[in-house]
């Protein structure tokens, strides 16, 4: 079982920043990279249409035999990863806002997050928030368009640039210390993000930390690969290979899921 690859999914390219911290630190694993772009953005789904989405992906995954699945992205993980937990044995690692450490860390007070609409209306974002940053100013905002303007490749981009001025015109009148990027898509906003806010503001990126545990839960249930290392990417949809070569990407498979 330990020389079975890793599942990574998410609704698009932008699980790649926590794929890009897994290949860092368990850089012996094999992986297969499932971007569920058919059904992009998650989101603006609904909880249920994401959970199906969510299940249907791990299936496939759990076909291919993948010993570990990372749920790289924070709107499938906080509106699906209980029914993942009970449809399938698998381990698990999903990704959440960084609220917790944004808000131990903080010496204002004030924390911004960026996330979809779909994981700021989320329970367990609203029940971590509740329970993480009493006493603190908490400003959330969606993320309006964002995941669509990584998904075509311009991420970095002027468009890209006043959509964040516009998005994060509300947070920046207070005086807010960290940003948190509760979707995987916002690292890649990392170079327009720093144009813009305070030189101050820490960004909080949970993909580290999301790689970490992988191989803490790779260690507990002894599935360690000492001898993989490839990654095979695979989309939902028909493949645009500008955007994947943009990422460093040469090949992607199509799948019906
Ligand atoms: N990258 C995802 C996240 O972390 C999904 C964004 C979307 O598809 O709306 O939330």
């Amino acid at each position: 079982m330990h020389s079975k690859p890793i599942g990574v999914f998410d609704s698009g390219v932008g699980g790649l920043s926590v794929l890009n911290a897994l290949k860092e630190i368990l850089p012996n694993e094999d992986i297969l990279y499932v971007a569920d772009q058919a059904y992009t953005p998650y989101g603006k789904r609904t909880k249920e249409t994401i959970t199906a989405r969510a299940i249907a992906v791990t299936k496939w995954l759990a076909a291919q035999e993948c010993k570990l699945v990372v749920v790289a992205c924070n709107t499938a993980t906080t509106n699906a990863i209980s029914q993942l937990r009970e449809h399938f044995s698998l381990p698990f690692v999903g990704i959440e806002p960084g609220i917790k450490p944004a808000a131990l860390d903080s010496k204002t007070g004030v924390i911004g997050v960026l996330a979809t609409a779909g994981t700021l209306t989320s329970t367990l974002f609203q029940s971590t928030a509740q329970d993480f940053t009493q006493g603190l100013e908490v400003i959330s905002q969606v993320g309006h368009g964002l995941v669509g303007l990584v998904e075509e490749g311009k991420a970095d981009s002027q468009a890209t640039e006043k959509q964040l001025r516009d998005i994060l015109h509300p947070m920046l009148k207070k005086p807010i210390d960290h940003l948190v990027l509760g979707c995987t898509h916002y690292p890649f906003l990392t170079p327009a993000l720093k144009k813009i806010l305070p030189k101050n503001v820490a960004i909080v990126d949970c993909s580290t930390a999301v790689a970490e545990q992988t191989g803490r839960l790779l260690d507990l249930h002894n599935l360690n690969n000492k001898s993989g290392g490839k990654t095979d990417y695979y989309t939902t949809a028909s493949p645009k290979i500008d955007l994947w070569e943009s990422f460093g990407v040469e090949h992607v498979n199509q799948v019906a899921i």
